[in-house]
């Protein structure tokens, strides 16, 4: 039930409407995140503009031509390209490399005989003008503009074929009261974005800093805004930058994109693959290579297990890149269906590279690595395992097998164990296949265990 005045309130960490104001969100246990909100303002659409389409009109609109970044990296996890009209909002920690990208991103673009507009409420020119001659990117048709209010800004805008603002949250405009970073201006500042950029057809993005916690500052006010969200982060590296979207009205959001920092700006890594394996010499116990799946692109990922006995009435289970929950099955399965317990060691595990693993296609590299941890034995030379494994310790099929064979392939990998319940994959790649029906099998053939 609505008070007498009105006003609600919602928390800009979580979302949450309270009809009182309050210091702490009921729901988050933020504190100082409640904002009264400002109705809407009347809008800008006349009247009488509403029309209905019928699935004719609809399956027969052309499909909306878009605009490459200059980075098949990016324009992959956009899903091709920016759309005319559409809006994203790039988030990342600071200093990760957000202003870098779109900076490159408007080079690009402008060397090709477009004119882009590139806002900063954060840099001033000077500094905008050395970053872009170290970059080099000072192309005719990139246009500056050091501004901190939206609404001039924009007003600025012509022929422009892509608008970025950089940041939102250091943008205001006159449409709405407050300092520039609160949420009401947040708010109101993308929704004139958004507006703009419905409006004319022109591709935005907005940078939005993050919060501590990982979140773009008001994340429930302006995820919903925007038609994407891609996140810029550094995999735990110094120099490597990966891009995925959490949301994207125009693409999927499975897709990664990699990057590296170079002085002279960032830089798409050619060959992925070898970012997140070690090439070790000498086999090691416990490391085992696999292929899983980054969107569309297959990425060799090397699995290492450490076993050590335990100190602790409940032995320590630890996974860096892999879930807890995973590595809790998967000795399970092993205790279980291949008789290798587990229960006074300690298993430590980890994916090389800091990549993160959330493809089933792991489990059965994941299961050889713990076992071979446990065991002391290494994994056959040059074999990559790759399948999904099951309660009862089946090896099941994985999504996208060929094309994850190809690479292994590719990559020097002279046989891989998968899966005899999957159909023999059509190859023109010279890899050996070692087709098991359960875990203990594949880690007989790939002599994790005595034969
Ligand atoms: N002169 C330089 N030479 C080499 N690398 C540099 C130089 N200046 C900056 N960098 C790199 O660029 C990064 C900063 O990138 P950028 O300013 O694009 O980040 P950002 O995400 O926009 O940060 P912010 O949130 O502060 O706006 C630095 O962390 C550094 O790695
Ligand atoms: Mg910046
Ligand atoms: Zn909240």
């Amino acid at each position: 039930m609505a008070k007498k005045d009105g006003k609600r309130y919602s928390c800009i960490e979580c979302g949450y409407v309270s009809l009182v104001p309050s210091g702490k969100c009921p729901r988050c246990g933020a504190w100082g995140t409640l904002e009264e909100e400002i109705p809407v303002a009347p809008s800008m659409a006349a009247a009488g503009t509403a029309k209905i389409l019928t699935p004719v009109d609809i399956s027969t609109l052309e499909p909306p031509r878009r605009l490459a970044s200059g980075f098949g990296e990016l324009d992959r996890v956009l899903g091709g390209g920016w759309v005319p009209g559409g809006v994203v909002l790039l988030g990342g920690q600071p200093g990760i490399g957000k202003s870098t990208l779109l900076l490159q991103v408007c080079g690009h673009i402008s060397s090709t005989g477009r004119r882009v507009l590139y806002i900063s409420g954060e840099e001033s020119p000077s500094q905008l003008g050395l970053r872009a001659k170290r970059l080099k990117i000072l192309h005719d048709g990139l246009d500056v503009c050091c501004h901190t209010v939206i609404d001039d800004a924009l007003a600025l805008a012509k022929d422009h074929s892509l608008i970025v603002v950089d940041s939102v949250q250091a943008m205001r405009t006159s449409q709405a009261e407050g300092w520039p970073g609160t949420p009401t201006q947040v708010r109101a500042t993308a929704q004139v974005c958004v507006n703009y950029a419905k409006e004319h057809g022109i591709p935005m993005v907005l940078v939005g800093h993050i919060t501590k916690e990982g979140r773009i500052a008001g994340p429930m006010l302006l995820e919903h805004m925007v038609d994407a969200v891609v996140m810029f982060a550094d995999d735990n590296s110094s120099v490597y930058r990966t891009l995925r979207a959490s949301k994207n009205r125009y693409g999927g959001t499975d897709e990664m994109g990699i990057f590296e920092m170079r002085s002279d700006g960032l830089a798409e890594v050619p060959d992925p693959s070898y970012l997140y394996w070690n090439r070790s010499d000498g086999a090691v116990s416990g490391v085992v290579m696999t292929v899983i799946m980054e969107g569309s692109r297959p990425l060799v990922a090397e699995i290492q297990t450490l076993a050590s006995e335990s100190s602790f009435a409940y032995p320590k289970r630890a996974g860096i890149g892999l879930g807890a929950n995973k590595i809790g099955m998967l000795l399970a399965v092993l205790q279980s269906r291949c008789a290798l317990p587990s229960l006074r060691d300690d298993i430590y595990c980890n994916v090389a590279g800091g990549l993160e693993i959330h493809d089933p296609g792991a489990d059965l590299a994941l299961a050889a690595s713990m076992a071979s941890a446990l065991t002391g034995r290494n994994v056959l030379s040059e074999c990559c395992l790759i399948g999904e494994v099951g309660l009862a310790g089946e090896v099941r099929p994985v999504s996208g097998l060929a094309q994850r064979l190809r690479e292994a392939a590719r990559l020097g990998f002279k046989r891989a164990v998968v899966s005899s319940r999957e159909e023999k994959p059509r190859l023109d790649a010279e890899i050996e296949l070692i087709r098991v029906l359960s875990v203990g099998e594949a880690l007989a053939r790939a002599s994790v265990v005595e034969p």
